[in-house]
């Protein structure tokens, strides 16, 4: 199997960990254990009586109810526990697709469910949206690139890197297009949880699409990460016996300390993330102000969901290396060359500090208006 360099991930494995701003984090404020286990009385007490053995290789009981309550009218059995979401894009690609099949990403993307596409040995087209059209779903061009072959469209709403939702309309008729082609659903909703106005989720692939996954992790709406927590949610169930079958090749079974932290966490999700939806309303309102002070260099599509967004930047040639710049100056945005698009940034405001941050980047434009 060949993988080519994994963009977005080795610029975060570059500056994440050295630069004191973080303005791209895709991710919500982390929680402490301590946090955590201060969510129900005797969490605490359940963390240290656990013995660290294998867990079931579908994923804990515990875990699977929780998760399973988080969808109409999905249970535990439909549900498969993963190393993180990263874990899940792979095994579920891997066990649908193959060589002589055909498949659709949308894009830009996170770079792992394109190239890990690729990795299969199927073909793979993309359905690539345009900062030009405010980032719409061209259903039209989505038809023409249906093959007899396609297996799998792969979708990720909300979205990473424009933070933008897909509307409803849109929505329902893509759904019922993948159905009529037998096209299986790949939804990638690890930002689910997260619109601004909670009144605009749309409901999981898995509840619509008996030929669907839906993709779900703690990482980005309850600001987990390091308890790297996925699953797939799907009510196909020889297609959930595949990725459970493909999973003993990768992890066999998830951290048990993580399951069980994860379990109680998401107990008590609607509370978390309604405290990280208000920080991401209050951080974008800053980043919208920010945009009014420096009106010739930012322009946006507003993101409606998720904790990032993805500005066009006026009069910088090389986007690129000006990011490298911001990065030696203090402050990390991510440049969009990792997702070819080589005139955006992605910006992220799920972090407490993007006041400061922002202020560090005012400084650098400063700066280059003075450099002319
Ligand atoms: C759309 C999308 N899917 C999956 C992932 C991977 O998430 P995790 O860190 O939980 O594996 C990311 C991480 O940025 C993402 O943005």
């Amino acid at each position: 199997m060949e993988l080519p360099p994994f963009r977005i991930e080795q610029y975060f494995a570059r500056h994440e960990f050295n630069t004191q701003h973080l303005l791209s984090a895709s991710d919500c404020e982390p929680l402490g254990v301590g946090e955590l286990v201060q969510l129900e009385p005797d969490a605490a007490e359940r963390l240290l009586a656990l013995r660290c053995g294998y867990s079931e290789p579908a994923g804990s009981g515990e875990l699977r109810e929780a998760i399973a309550a988080l969808y109409h009218g999905l249970s535990a059995e439909q549900i498969v526990v993963t190393t993180c979401a990263e874990e899940a894009i792979f095994l579920v690609l891997h066990a649908v697709l193959g060589p002589g099949d055909h498949a659709i990403v949308a894009t830009p993307c996170y770079e792992s469910a394109l190239q890990l596409a690729r990795s299969t040995g199927a073909e793979v087209s993309e359905w690539r949206r345009r900062f030009e059209d405010g980032w719409a779903h061209d259903l039209e061009a989505l038809a023409g690139l249906l093959r007899p072959q396609t297996k799998l469209v792969y979708l990720n709403e909300p979205h990473n890197p424009t933070g933008t939702l897909i509307d409803q309309w849109s929505f329902q008729r893509l759904v019922e297009r993948c159905i009529e082609h037998e096209v299986l659903i790949f939804s990638d909703e690890v930002y689910r949880g997260l619109e601004h106005n909670p009144a605009d989720r749309l409901p999981a692939i898995c509840e619509l699409s008996p030929s669907s996954v839906s993709l779900g992790s703690v990482t980005k709406s309850l600001g987990l990460a390091g308890l790297r927590t996925g699953w797939i949610a799907t009510t196909d169930a020889a297609l959930r016996q595949r990725v459970v079958d493909l999973k003993y090749y990768t992890t066999i079974c998830a951290s048990s300390p993580s399951e069980q932290l994860t379990a109680l966490a998401l107990r008590h999700a609607p509370e978390l993330i309604a405290r990280n939806l208000e920080l991401i309303n209050d951080n974008v309102m800053l980043v919208e102000e920010f945009f009014a002070e420096h009106p010739d260099r930012f322009e946006w599509v507003r993101p409606t969901a998720g904790a990032i967004g993805f500005p066009r930047v006026h009069g910088i040639a090389d986007v690129e290396r000006w990011c490298e710049g911001l990065a030696a100056a203090g402050v990390l945005v991510l440049p969009g060359s990792v997702y070819d698009e080589p005139r955006h940034v992605r910006m992220g405001f799920g972090r407490a500090g993007v006041q400061d941050a922002l202020a560090v980047l005012g400084a650098q434009l400063e700066d280059l208006d003075a450099e002319g």
